[in-house]
This record gives structure tokens, C-alpha cells and sequence, in this order.
């Protein structure tokens, strides 16, 4: 469920019309519903209740510090992937200790930044990873948390390119090397070895390679425990799908929890979970305006003011966002058209063929579901600014990033003599 609705014939955000935040703040712009990114976050922990799990929001899917401080305050922790976002989620008042650092890349000083700080784990996804770990609590005489990632050679997701859990992939380590790097931690003195993490994919749609994948991961855990390693944290990872309109549901955070709770019955394990889509991605939408209409023998070509550089997925992974006129024309007879940006070349498409009411220069469209994975992804091709991001609160409306001007990215070049 979310707080996007039509009310006398124009499209809100909860209490605050789309319009008017496109009148002031301009289009093309991204708009989130605190509600909505509240509401995914209780469902969720909810439905784990009695396991209390820890909820590391990917920061990764928005990581726009309002988004992520709205989160915090309902006690969110963040699963990270850089200094970067660990610094935005420090910002966003998340303290180190409910911080998860992810990721295949980390570099030296990214593991001695989040060392320093006492995050709560690190994901460990190499033999190097660990060695570079070992050696900087030694330099600096400082403990570290962490769980080794397994890759448990199980695919999901909605495209190979977000699917991360087959053994070709560049994830974590198999399960013999699993298992001689916990033992490896455990040894080191100033190594705190805690358990297991997984991540297997982003939108996926099915309970049942969620399910193989924590198999796996309870497998090991109980072997390790009878060889005398303790193991007391499971983190799941995150990547359960959300309904982009076109598709058959994915399965509800409740009947994912049922699963989680027949699998992890009786394991003594704290769990973990690093939800991004889920929390975002129905919380957000790009409004855009229309800049005109080509009219072509096939079907007419709709341009808008927003391109592929403000949301990538429809170019990257032919993902499907619906398109909501923001006023509401339920009776208007609908017609095919390509939905373009104005960038220069073809992936600069939106939709093609897409059903859609007539549309004029000047109206508002906006595309749904784009919370997650829409601005966090975003550049400044074609030298278009990085866009304004508003947060709704009730009947108020926030800028939370204001737009960026040409002139400041200027700024950060020179020509040499
Ligand atoms: N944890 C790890 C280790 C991850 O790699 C990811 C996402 C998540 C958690 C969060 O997954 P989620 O709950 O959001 O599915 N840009 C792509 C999605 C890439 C996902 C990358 N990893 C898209 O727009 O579909």
C-alpha cells in the first residue's frame, strides 16, 4: 500500500497535490511519501515481531538523507556499501552500531573508516577481505564484527543483472571457504566472528530460492556450532519484490516472514534483513512534464522534460513503471505512445506502446514506484543537473535536495594552461 492517490481529479501524495509541488519546485522531481516509507518499514518489522530482527535499510535504494532519518527514527539500522553511505547514514542519525558494510570492493580505508567507528558487522566476501580486516585491527589495535557472505549458488531476481546468488557471480565465498575463513576469524584475537550473511537477487517474486539460499545458510550455521564456532547472528539480506502494476504480486512481507520462521525455527541466531526496494520503492514517483507531442504514422512520440540520466531502470533493465497522468483522466480514451526523453540516443525511452490518455505540452505525468533505485542511480549526462528530491509529510512538502545547478558542476573542472 501506498499514500499516491487521486482525489477531486488530481494525483497527491498523501495531503499534497503533485501540481503544486511541480509549481514550486519545478519538474522534472522526485517525490517521497514519509507514510509510505514508514508504513513498509513497521509492516516489515512486524512481521518478524518475535525474532526482533534488525532491519539494515540498503541504503543503496534511496540514499537521500531524509529518506534514510526518516527511517532511523523508527529505529532503522543501514545495510551499507561504501564510505560514502556509511557517512550518509551516520548523517541521517543511524548510529554505527545498527551499521552493516556490504560489498565485494571494499578498500583498505573504507574497512579501517567503519573499524574505527564500531559498526555492527561487516560482510566479509573474500580470503583478501579477510586478511585486509585482520590486518588493520592489528595496526590499530581495534576489534571488528563480522559475517562471512556465503554464496549459496541459488539465482533469483527480476533481471540477470540484480541477480547475485549463482556461483558464477562476484558475491561471497562458497561454502568451503566459508567455512575455513569463520574459522580463520575466530582465531584472530581481535576478530569478533558473529555468523553468515546471504543476498541472492532485487526483485524477486518467489519465496522458493529465498528459501533454498537460508537452507543453506542454517546448514552451515549448525555445522559450525558442532565443530565448536558460535554462530549468532543470520543476516538474509534484503530483495524481496514489490508490485510494479504489471506483474503478478510478489509474495507480502507476512507470507515472507512465515517462510523465514519455518526455516530458522529453533536457531538461536539473531536475524538480520537489508530491505531497500521494499521500503522505497513504492514510496517514491518522478513527476515530469510534458515538453511535446511528435506525431508519427506508427504511434505518436510523447517527450518528456525527464530522461534516462533521472531514472536509468527502463534503459538498463527494461523495468516497467506505470505512467499516471497527475490529472486524472479516467474516461479519456487511451492511445499507444513512446514515451522519450530528451537525451540523444534511442535507450533514452521510457516505455513503447505504452496505453495513454491524451497528453499536451505542460501536463504532469509521473511515473510510480520510482523510490527505490531511481535518483540514488541517477548522473548528469547529456550536462542535465542531478534533480530536486521532495519529502511529503502529511500536507507539507520538504526539499529535501535542491536542484543542482550547471554552473556548480562547472565549478568542479578546469582547462589546464
Ligand atoms: N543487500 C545487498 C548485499 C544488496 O546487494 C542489495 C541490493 C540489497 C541488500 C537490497 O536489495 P533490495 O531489497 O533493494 O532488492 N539497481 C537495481 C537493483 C540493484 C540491487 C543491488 N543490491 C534496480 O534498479 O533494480
Amino acid at each position: 500500500m501506498n499514500h499516491f492517490h487521486y482525489r477531486d481529479g488530481e494525483l497527491f501524495c498523501e495531503d499534497v497535490p503533485l501540481r503544486a509541488v511541480a509549481d514550486d519546485v519545478g519538474a522534472p522531481v522526485y517525490v517521497y511519501s514519509s507514510a509510505t516509507l514508514e508504513r513498509h518499514y513497521r509492516v516489515f518489522k512486524e512481521a518478524f515481531a518475535p525474532r526482533d530482527p534488525l532491519v539494515a535499510y540498503a541504503v543503496k535504494a534511496n540514499g537521500n538523507i531524509a529518506v534514510i532519518a526518516t527511517l532511523a527514527k523508527l529505529g532503522a539500522g543501514a545495510d551499507t556499501v561504501s564510505a560514502g553511505e556509511i557517512q550518509r547514514a551516520l548523517a541521517a542519525g543511524v548510529p554505527p552500531g545498527r551499521i552493516v558494510f556490504s560489498g565485494v570492493g571494499k578498500t583498505e580505508a573504507e574497512l579501517a573508516y567503519a573499524i574505527s567507528l564500531g559498526v555492527h558487522q561487516i560482510n566479509i566476501e573474500s580470503v583478501a577481505e579477510l586478511d585486509m580486516i585482520a590486518r588493520v585491527c592489528d595496526l590499530h589495535g581495534q576489534r571488528a564484527a563480522i559475517a562471512i557472505r556465503i554464496n549459496p549458488d541459488v539465482g533469483a531476481g527480476g533481471h540477470d543483472k540484480i541477480s547475485t546468488g549463482k556461483a558464477q557471480a562476484k558475491f561471497g565465498v562458497g561454502l568451503d571457504a566459508a567455512r575455513m575463513l569463520y574459522a580463520r576469524a575466530h582465531a584472530h584475537p581481535l576478530i569478533d566472528a558473529k555468523g553468515f550473511a546471504v543476498h541472492i537477487g532485487s526483485q524477486i517474486r518467489d519465496l522458493a530460492p529465498l528459501e533454498d539460499a537460508f537452507v543453506v545458510l542454517r546448514t552451515l550455521a549448525e555445522e559450525m556450532r558442532a565443530q565448536g564456532l558460535p554462530v549468532e547472528r543470520l543476516d538474509l539480506g534484503g530483495g524481496l519484490g514489490i508490485p510494479y502494476f504489471n506483474e503478478p504480486s510478489p509474495p507480502a512481507p507476512t507470507d515472507y516472514a512465515a517462510m523465514v520462521t519455518r526455516v530458522f525455527a529453533g536457531d538461536p541466531a539473531a536475524l538480520a534483513f537489508e530491505p531497500g526496494r521494499l521500503i522505497a520503492g513504492n514510496a517514491g514517483v518522478l513527476v515530469s512534464r510534458v515538453i511535446r507531442l511528435q506525431p508519427r504514422p506508427e504511434r505518436d512520440i510523447l517527450v518528456l522534460d525527464a530522461a534516462m540520466n533521472d531514472l536509468i531502470r527502463p534503459a538498463m533493465y527494461e523495468a516497467f513503471h506505470d505512467i499516471w497522468p497527475v490529472r486524472e483522466a479516467p474516461d479519456a480514451p487511451r492511445a499507444p505512445m513512446d514515451v522519450v526523453g530528451p537525451i540523444c540516443e534511442t535507450g533514452d525511452t521510457f516505455a513503447r506502446a505504452r496505453a495513454l490518455p491524451p497528453l499536451s505540452p505542460d501536463d504532469l505525468v509521473a511515473f510510480m514506484s520510482a523510490g527505490a533505485y531511481g535518483a540514488a542511480m541517477s548522473s548528469t549526462y547529456n550536462a542535465r543537473p542531478l534533480i530536486p528530491e521532495v519529502l511529503v509529510r502529511g500536507d507539507r512538502f520538504d526539499v529535501v535536495r535542491r536542484r543542482w545547478k550547471v554552473s556548480e558542476q562547472l565549478e568542479l573542472e578546469r582547462i589546464p594552461e
